[in-house]
Parts: structure tokens; sequence; C-alpha cells
């Protein structure tokens, strides 16, 4: 068994006829960009690691998680990973849910789909919690065909934009939702937990980077990639999180419903 679990990713752009590198149809650099910023954050590589606060560097985790881009296809044809696709509308909602993801799709026992693609309003991005006996999961509303992260292409990849969500962390948030994560407040007060238990108590999301933050009598972790501060702000997972993360993966079949 071994330390070091490898998710092969299939990163799909919905794009809307730009000639390629152009607007939604993004450069394949930043495609291969965001797969180093995915493999930095979740091995506590990334160089913002020293920021974490002196209170949460011995929670502070390396996951152990790495992604590589595909190397074959579902039919076992050389690939690299990168599937592109004009939509049919020019900007999606999360009503548009499962008619963007059948655009183009993979099957989710063999890969981690990542869709990239014009979201409107200021949707970040989502994504959708694994099947799993864990706690916090049990209402989740499984589908195969709908399985992995949605990510908009104004905020994939690092320093692609100017403002608070240029590093890349967007994703990071959505494939820890991906592989079991809860946010760090539990969405909901004091009493809501996120079933990890280095990480505090909190009783709501935070924006911003305000890092002295106290909600429920102990200090907030706003700087853990599952709250929802600046990208530049962001820069741990916990051990707790790791185990969650790799129990979810580790499953065999990960998706335990069609
Ligand atoms: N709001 C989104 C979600 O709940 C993503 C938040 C990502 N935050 C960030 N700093 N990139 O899934
Ligand atoms: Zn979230
Ligand atoms: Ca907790």
């Amino acid at each position: 068994q071994q330390a070091v679990l490898t998710v092969p990713v299939v990163v799909h752009i919905i794009h809307n006829g730009e000639a390629l590198g152009e607007g939604s149809n993004i450069p394949t650099e930043q495609i291969l960009n965001q797969i180093i910023t995915l493999n930095e954050d979740f091995r506590r590589s990334n160089a913002d690691r020293s920021e974490t606060l002196s209170e949460f560097q011995a929670v502070a985790a390396d996951s152990e998680i790495e992604f590589v881009l595909a190397k074959s296809d579902p039919e076992g044809i050389a690939t690299d990973g990168i599937v592109r696709v004009k939509g049919y509308k020019t900007t999606y909602s999360d009503n548009d849910n499962i008619n963007l993801k059948a655009l183009s799709y993979w099957p989710a026992e063999d890969y981690l789909n990542i869709w990239v693609a014009p979201l409107s309003g200021n949707l970040l991005g989502y994504a959708q919690f694994p099947v799993s006996e864990l706690q916090g999961l049990e209402d989740s509303n499984n589908n195969r065909f709908t399985d992995g992260v949605v990510v908009n292409y104004l905020y994939f990849g690092t320093g692609f934009n100017a403002d608070d969500f240029s590093r890349g962390r967007t994703a990071t948030h959505e494939i820890g939702h991906f592989f079991g994560l809860r946010h760090i407040w539990g969405d909901g007060g004091c009493s809501a937990d996120d079933f990890c238990n280095d990480t505090p108590l909190a009783s709501t999301s935070t924006l911003g980077c305000n890092l002295r933050k106290s909600t429920c009598n102990s200090l907030d972790m706003i700087q853990n990639y599952m709250d929802y501060t600046d990208d530049v702000c962001m820069n741990l997972f916990t051990f707790d999180q790791k185990n969650r993360m790799r129990l979810v993966l580790e499953s065999s079949p990960r998706r335990k419903s069609l």
C-alpha cells in the first residue's frame, strides 16, 4: 500500500467557440499550471505554507494525494487529458449542472472529471460530494454522470487574473469537497461540525483575510482551503481532513451507487 495516492484527471474545457487560448478556451499552459498548484496544495509544497499561523503548523498536513492528467482515454487511446468542447450557451449556472456535464464526461470510476466553463454571477465553482458512510455525507445526491468538480475558467490556475481568487485555490477547495470535506465552519453555527477534530469550530465562513478571527471561543482556522477566504490567505489542509479524503479515495469502488 503506497503512501501517495495518484488521481488521474480529465479536464473538460467547455468554451464558446473562441480560438485555442482565447477567452473561455483557455490555454493549455493554464491547465498545466492548475495541476501544478493542486499538487503543491495537496502535498503541502505550496510556497505560502510558511504563512500558516504558528498555532496551526502542527496540524497542517501533506495529504499525499497527487493529480496527473490522464494518459489514456476511456477507449485506451493516448491523450493529454484535456478535452475541448464548444458549449451551448455563453454562461452556465448550477441549474445547468446536468446538461453542462453531458457535453463531455469520462467514467467517474476511473477519472476525476474537472469541467472548466464560463459560470454566471459570481460563481467560482462547485463540487459533488462522494457517496460514503462518513458522517456529513449521508444525504449526498450522488450521480456518477455528474461526479466531479466545476470551476469557472477565470479562476483556473495561478496568476491568470488579478482578483481575490487568482491562486488556483477554487479547484483545491472544490476537490476537497469531492473527497468528502465539509466547509470549515460546518455550514452552521458553533455547534455545526465539519467532522474533523483538528479544525476549530467556527460560526461562519470568512471572506477576505482576517487571520486572528475567533468566533467560537477559539482561533478560527481561516487559512484552511475549506473556508471562503481569499486565495492568497489559504494555505492548509489538516491531518483529519487528509484522513477523511483518503478514506473516501481508498474506498473501492469509490462510487457506491449509479
Ligand atoms: N464558494 C465556492 C464553494 O463553496 C468556492 C470558494 C472558493 N474560495 C476561494 N478562495 N477560491 O464551493
Ligand atoms: Zn465550498
Ligand atoms: Ca472541526
